[in-house]
């Protein structure tokens, strides 16, 4: 117990590596520890992605922002929230897998990241860097294909563990009072607020951590740009309540790519059609005289269909 606590007190996340392999017996022992993770219902809605082909590191590398990290470290995993194999396990007995799309991707995130940080955990104690990688999600789409992600997979993070080659000194946290709430939620003061810009200013270059939080979270930032991609594969991935995975694949095929019923009815809008109608009955009419197109089914399914019908053209800005 002490252990973990004096690690805690000295861990900070790692990005310039030596150029050597885990010692014997350490890779099985950090796999170990990630699949000693506890998951919902047992179900284990996660997968580990070894990347161990220097090629498909450096592509990888390539879509995920700038993180060399992730081609000097001794090993990168993509973190997978993934509903496949649990699909295919209830499938393979005849069952017919259930439709709760937001709930899996709730659990499959959630049983990846007890997974990956169990298995960063026992890398540090093992005296290995770990940092880990958001900015796969600057190329989602092409990481899924360059890995092979079946429908039901999401990358949720990279994870680079290695043999460091710095020790930086531990990053600062918000105060306490800030993160830590009890029995009530309670609102944050200007003066709380303050204190967190404070609490964070010695993790910025200029000294104002606003300025970091600006460039990834407000308007215009980082994750804004990240959010359509997001949206777009996640949805294809089948965690889109309203959208069918396969209809997207279709649509995709014919180069309209959407991640909600809403970017669905802008695309159709954007391809011409003058008006959407929908059907109590169970169907979908889009219209631009003189042509029209029905699709049947519920709302996404059938303005998915009707779109499927309709000859591609020009996209109208
Ligand atoms: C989900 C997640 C995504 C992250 N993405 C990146 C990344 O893309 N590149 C990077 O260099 N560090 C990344 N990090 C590391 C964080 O920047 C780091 O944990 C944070 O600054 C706190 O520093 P510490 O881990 O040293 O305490 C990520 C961390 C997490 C938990």
């Amino acid at each position: 117990m002490s252990d973990l606590y004096t690690l805690y007190q000295r861990r900070a996340s790692v990005r310039k590596f030596k150029s050597e392999p885990l010692r014997e017996g350490d890779l099985e022992k950090i796999l170990f520890a990630a699949q000693r993770a506890p998951t919902d219902a047992t179900a284990q809605m996660y997968s580990l992605l070894r990347i161990s082909d220097p090629e498909l590191r450096r592509k990888v590398s390539s879509h995920s922002g700038h993180n060399p990290h992730i081609e000097t470290c001794a090993e990168f995993f993509l973190i997978l929230a993934d509903v496949y194999r649990l699909r295919r396990l209830v499938e393979h007995r005849g069952g017919v897998f259930g439709h709760w799309p937001r709930t899996a991707l709730h659990f499959a995130i959630t049983d990846a990241v007890l997974a990956g940080s169990a298995l960063a955990t026992m890398a540090e104690s093992l005296g290995y860097g770990i940092v880990w990688i958001g900015g796969v999600l600057n190329g989602i789409k092409e990481i899924k294909a360059l890995c092979g992600l079946p429908q039901g997979v999401v990358p949720v993070a990279g994870l680079c563990v290695g043999v460091p080659e710095e020790s930086p000194a531990p990053r600062p946290r918000l105060p306490r009072e800030l993160v830590v709430h009890e029995n009530q939620y309670h609102d944050y003061s200007p003066e709380a607020l303050e204190q967190a810009y404070a609490a964070m200013a010695p993790i910025t270059k200029s000294g104002d951590w606003y300025r970091v939080l600006e460039r990834y979270f407000a308007q215009g930032g980082t994750m804004e740009a990240r959010e359509p991609a997001y949206q777009q594969l996640s949805a294809q991935q089948g965690f889109e309540p309203d959208l069918p995975a396969e209809l997207l694949e279709a649509l995709k095929e014919k180069g309209l790519e959407a991640g909600s019923l809403g970017q669905l009815i802008e695309a159709a809008f954007a391809q011409g059609f003058r008006s959407l109608q929908f059907h109590h009955q169970g169907y979908a009419w889009i219209e631009k005289e003189p042509e029209a197109y029905r699709g049947d089914g519920k709302p996404g399914e059938a303005l998915g269909k009707a779109l499927l019908q309709a000859p591609r053209e020009r996209v109208i800005p």
